[in-house]
């Protein structure tokens, strides 16, 4: 019987010493159980930004960010980009499997009947200004929810989770394309049953009232695929936020509503919108020394935007995926000679031959390209991370889950390193200066 691993830390300054055991995953790093360093040693560890702390144990997404691998629940991100659909994909991730024909068609059916809003919450809307962004709509209306579905909010009940699950992903393309319509003045369109997850989004948000609109297949095709590479990514910094108000035992769609706020962020979701923004701050190829200049500058705050990521020291493999489709979706509905484009393309080949850039393993991610294809289906650039959070709703509901079911969990309550004023006795107004 082998025995199992561990470490051993000495406390140099006691001579103790504590064997901490080693725990073994499918892929990736083995962990060390730090459970007991508190008790045993009496120090914290100190991990800001969570470098090298698994949160979890997690069966639904790895990442190797080595060699640019993603898996959901162990399928390369690559074959169900080509091969899958963004229903199957949900499923996949909730249930573990790819669905039989007949679960495939019943959960099919469920997304569709699920994806009207309550009426009163169109009320909601109209609360917001017009120039209101559509993820603070988002934020707002999602959260909302939690105050609908008292039939259904035991999150101990297997069945209460699993429609909340469905509830939130199903009705999120509504309320996304809600918050468009809000922002550009146009009436609601309601989804329609006869249509695709990605063809009732299209359809939500361009059709109007006064003229027919045709949903394109290639631009369905298109979404959806860029819906599949951003379902999930593992403890990334919003679904780490959705687990930890989860672990509190919280609503499960306020969960989502704080999930979407993480999300919003230029370091995270956000990013997409800001690579567009940045490109047209760069406007023509003949900036982009410059603009590589104040990458490098510690004290500018510019930062490539689109570049970089935590776990991604290669090339994020999403990218790559979205980069070749470009191509194809520029050529359809696009200028095959985009500006922005060829802007991006100079822009990686350049910043890829910088050492600032090769020393620190900094690789287009997921965001450097996805606002080209948004742009070119002509998505508006505040709606970038709006797309971003309709797809990441399938990955934080499906860790929601897998949190709540798994018997290890408890409130997540981290400590500090506490660096403020001494403890002091407090001093009477009148005896200050
Ligand atoms: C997403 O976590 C996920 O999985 C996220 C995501 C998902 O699917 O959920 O993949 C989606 O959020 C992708 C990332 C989108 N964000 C951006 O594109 C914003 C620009 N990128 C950076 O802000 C940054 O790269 C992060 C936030 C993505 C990662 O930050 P880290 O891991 O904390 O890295 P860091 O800030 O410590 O940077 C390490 C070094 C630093 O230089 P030194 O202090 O070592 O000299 O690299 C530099 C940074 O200054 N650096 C950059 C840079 N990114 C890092 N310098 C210029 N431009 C950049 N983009």
């Amino acid at each position: 019987m082998t025995q199992p691993k561990t470490v051993t830390v000495i406390d140099n300054a006691t001579g103790k010493q504590i064997e901490l055991p080693i725990y073994q995953g499918t892929h990736g790093p083995d962990v060390v159980d730090i459970g007991k360093f508190y008790k045993e040693l009496g120090y914290f560890t100190y991990d800001p930004g969570y470098v090298s702390t698994a949160s979890c144990r997690s069966n639904i997404t790895f990442i190797d960010g080595d060699n640019g691998t993603l898996l959901y629940r162990g399928y390369p991100i690559d074959q169900l980009a080509e091969k899958s659909t963004f229903v199957e994909v949900a499923y996949l991730q909730l249930y573990g499997e790819l669905p039989t024909r007949k679960q495939f068609k019943d959960f099919e059916y469920i997304m569709r009947h699920h994806s009207m809003i309550n009426e009163s919450l169109k009320g909601f809307f109209d609360g917001f200004y017009h120039d209101a962004h559509p993820m603070a709509i988002l934020v707002g209306v999602v959260g909302s929810l939690s105050a609908f579905y008292h039939d259904s909010t035991d999150i101990h009940n297997p069945e209460h989770r699993e429609i909340a699950a469905h509830r939130m992903i199903a009705k999120m393309p509504t309320i996304a394309a809600a918050s468009y319509k809000h922002s550009v003045g146009e009436p609601f369109v309601y989804p329609r049953n006869d249509l695709s997850y990605c063809g009732n989004l299209l359809n939500m948000m361009f059709s109007v009232p006064s003229e027919p609109y045709e949903i394109d297949p290639i631009a369905e095709r298109a979404l959806d695929m860029i819906f599949i590479l951003h379902v999930d990514h593992e403890q990334n910094a919003s679904t780490s936020t959705v687990r930890l108000s989860g672990s509190s035992g919280a609503n499960p769609f306020a969960c989502v509503s704080s999930g979407i706020t993480a999300l919003w962020g230029p370091a995270h979701g956000g990013a997409n919108e800001a690579v567009l923004n940045m490109l047209n701050q760069i406007g023509d190829v003949s900036n982009i020394p410059k603009y590589l200049e104040k990458a490098r500058d510690k004290n500018d705050p510019f930062r490539l935007m689109g570049f970089g990521h935590r776990v991604y020291k290669n090339y994020d493999p999403r990218a790559r995926i979205i980069r070749d489709m470009c191509h194809e979706v520029l050529a359809k509905f696009g200028d095959a000679n985009d500006p922005f484009f060829e802007l991006a393309l100079r822009l990686e080949e350049i910043a890829l031959k910088e050492d600032y850039f090769i020393e620190r393993k900094l690789y287009p991610n997921v965001d450097f390209y996805s606002g080209i294809i948004y742009r070119a289906l002509k998505i508006p650039t505040n709606m970038f991370t709006v797309m971003f959070a309709i797809a990441r709703t399938v990955g934080w509901v499906a860790q929601w889950m897998e949190m709540i079911s798994d018997p290890e969990q408890r409130i997540g309550r981290p400590r500090q390193l506490y660096t403020g004023a001494a403890q002091r006795d407090y001093v009477d107004i009148k005896k200050r200066k």
